[in-house]
């Protein structure tokens, strides 16, 4: 776990959009704000259901499912045809058509339009989303043998995905068409190098790939992000005066975790989820030291629910539970992938709760933190709107496991009641100090908690993270992010040497712990809150007519004591406040304090100096950063 300062590698990896400096302060919040999700969007999509064998009837059926259920109003809106409801790009003038033997109402004459269905879905009060890929091709083109509604036709009417064709699919999918959300995949950008047989067979053009999975050394980031770019940009020229929702789905490749969150609405974290425990593990460890890059805005997303299937069916509820708590509290877009059309009451139970969904949709729009982490529990900690807090204490083994949750966990005095109350069983406690629990196999409990917090007059940061933004996390050479693919994947089942960790390391800032998941600690004092970043950093971070910010600085003991000094600022509206001394490693950390009176964006610059070339970049600790009434 190697992190080299290398000069020449920056160029590869600084914010396109950030021209020149990129610590430079702006006093502007850059996290994406466009399009339409204040909190994580909610609803179907066909693919876990049905993967690509779609048709009109099951779309209209789930739609009709969420409305009577009342599930549509809960929040669950959006109904999303994925991959499979294309026939071809017809030939020359490149306008795509849809299967109408698969969705009849589309069948409107010389050129198929979706705009019945969508108006459709739209008088139902609901709102509707469709699928492309940013190449040439899909994914079911590429990776999916027996894939059911191929694309028909030859090699160009088969070329149905976005590449050279933005501004004419955007117009069809949002100004003629009416949807309101779009997923874009990736697969044409990764799967069709000249030597791959499908190529050589003659089914599909060659695109020299920009995303290699394995290896970002192999992947074009740059050019990835423009092309994505120049979809939002598309999505903003024919429907910026409207809601709409632009779905990233890069699987967590190309370093989508430092960029994903400023160009779009919603960004898998993680390749396909499946119906099984384990790889619902694997998603989830995708997004749990994400917290400071999910927004309102700008979601992390762990992949659409499998609730209702394989390992959480209705023979599995305490999975189906877990499954569904973890993704509401993560904030990951709660997207139904089940066929509505046998939903039971059991299902609906969960789907349907309230209280669960809540988490989700919070206005505060803060992702949980992890407040304690094991191989065998997890507590995940979200701050709510109204100053309460929400916990999961996360069993992930098929053995009971005896916990013990504090009041510390939740950032309140120990020395007062702590009210809670059980999302799932409605039951309500009262500790003080410490509550012991037993987690059955595979349970997630979930209170909801109210008590004396730590911090009366203000908040901590990390309690905050959706009004934090990494701006630029200091990260130089990207390396792999934390994808642990290391579930059974069905379409290669154990042949091979299996899908190896890729664990290389990441540097991304993290609430409540230093990069790489490790402890804030400066000059041998732990600190149980503050936020990680690596040196060459810069947080932006809402204010909300708060007056003061204070934290405690310093170099954290993960770093080298060659690796170069530390300066921390901090500036308020682009305008300088406060700046420590440099720092050196194993130096205690130092108050920093700035008046931030009328301050609307605080940035938090973390400047490095005095490396060597040869060592990793330092890590800055901004232990206890708090902003105080
Ligand atoms: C995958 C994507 C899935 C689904 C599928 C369709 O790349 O992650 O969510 O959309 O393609 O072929």
């Amino acid at each position: 776990m190697i992190r080299r300062v290398a000069l020449c590698a920056a160029a590869l990896v600084l914010p396109l959009s950030a021209a020149g400096d990129p610590l430079a302060p702006t006093g502007r919040w850059s996290a994406n704000t466009a399009g339409h999700a204040p909190v994580p969007p909610m609803g179907w999509n066909s693919w876990n259901a049905f993967n690509s064998d779609v048709d009109e009837e099951k779309v209209l059926a789930s739609a009709k499912a969420l409305v009577d259920t009342g599930l549509a109003r809960l929040g669950y809106r959006y109904v999303n045809i994925d991959d499979g409801w294309w026939l071809k790009r017809r030939q020359p003038d490149g306008r795509l058509i849809i299967r109408t033997a698969r969705f009849p109402s589309a069948a409107t004459g010389t050129d198929p339009s979706f705009r019945p269905l969508t108006d459709r879905l739209h008088a139902m009060g609901l709102k509707a989303g469709i699928y492309s890929d940013i190449g040439r091709n899909s994914c079911g083109q590429i990776y999916t043998p027996d894939f059911k509604n191929q694309p028909e036709g030859t090699v160009a009417e088969r070329e149905v995905g976005l590449y050279g064709h933005v501004d004419q699919d955007i117009r069809l999918f949002f100004a003629e068409w009416n949807f309101d959300l779009i997923k874009v995949d990736g697969c044409g950008v990764r799967g069709l190098p000249a030597e791959a047989p499908r190529v050589r067979a003659g089914l599909y053009r060659a695109l020299p790939p920009l995303i290699d999975t394995q290896s970002l050394g192999d992947t074009n980031i740059s050019a990835v992000r423009t092309l994505y770019e120049a979809v939002g940009a598309a999505i903003r020229r024919h429907a910026g005066h409207r809601d709409y929702v632009f779905s990233l789905c890069l699987w967590g490749s190309a370093d989508v975790r430092s960029w994903g969150k400023d160009v779009g609405n919603m960004s898998r974290t993680s390749d396909d989820i499946q119906p099984v425990w384990a790889r619902m593990l694997t998603n989830l460890d995708t997004v749990t030291h994400r917290a400071l890059y999910a927004h309102p805005g700008s979601w992390n997303d762990a992949d659409m629910l499998f609730v209702g299937s394989g390992a959480f069916d209705e023979a599995h509820l305490t999975e189906a539970r877990s499954h569904f708590s973890l993704w509401s509290i993560l904030n990951s877009p709660l997207i139904i992938g089940y066929d509505l059309r046998k939903l039971t009451p059991a299902l609906l139970t969960i789907f349907g709760n309230r209280e669960i969904v809540a988490l989700n949709q919070d206005a505060a729009g803060n992702q949980a933190v992890l407040a304690y982490d094991s191989d065998q529990a997890q507590f995940f900690v979200k701050s709510l709107a109204d100053g309460s807090k929400a916990v999961a204490l996360f069993n992930r083994t098929a053995t009971p496991v005896d916990v013990v949750l504090t009041a510390g966990h939740l950032k309140m005095l120990p020395t007062r009641d702590v009210a809670l109350r059980d999302l799932w069983s409605g039951k309500e406690h009262r500790f003080r100090g410490e509550l012991p629990l037993t987690l059955a196999p595979h349970e997630t409990i979930v209170f909801r908690a109210t008590g004396a917090r730590q911090l009366p007059d203000g908040v901590y940061l990390s309690e905050q993270p959706g009004r934090v933004n990494p701006a630029f996390d200091g990260v130089l050479l990207p390396e792999a992010d934390p994808t642990i693919h290391r579930s059974i994947t069905p379409w290669i089942g154990t042949r091979g040497g299996g899908e190896h960790v890729q664990y290389a390391g990441w540097g991304g800032a993290e609430a409540d712990r230093a990069p790489y998941g490790k402890l804030l600690r400066v000059a041998r004092t732990e600190y149980d809150t503050g936020i990680g970043v690596l040196a060459g950093s810069r947080l932006e971070v809402r204010n909300a007519d708060f007056r003061r910010f204070t934290a405690r600085v310093g170099v954290n003991d993960t770093g080298l004591p060659a690796a170069g000094t530390i300066t921390f600022e901090v500036w308020g509206d682009g305008r300088l406040l406060a700046r420590s001394p440099a720092k050196a490693f194993g130096e205690p950390a130092e108050l920093l304090a700035a008046d931030t009176t009328g301050v609307r964006i605080l940035e938090l610059v973390a400047r490095g100096a005095g490396a060597r070339p040869d060592l990793p970049t330092q890590p800055a600790t901004w232990a206890d950063a708090a902003l105080l009434r």
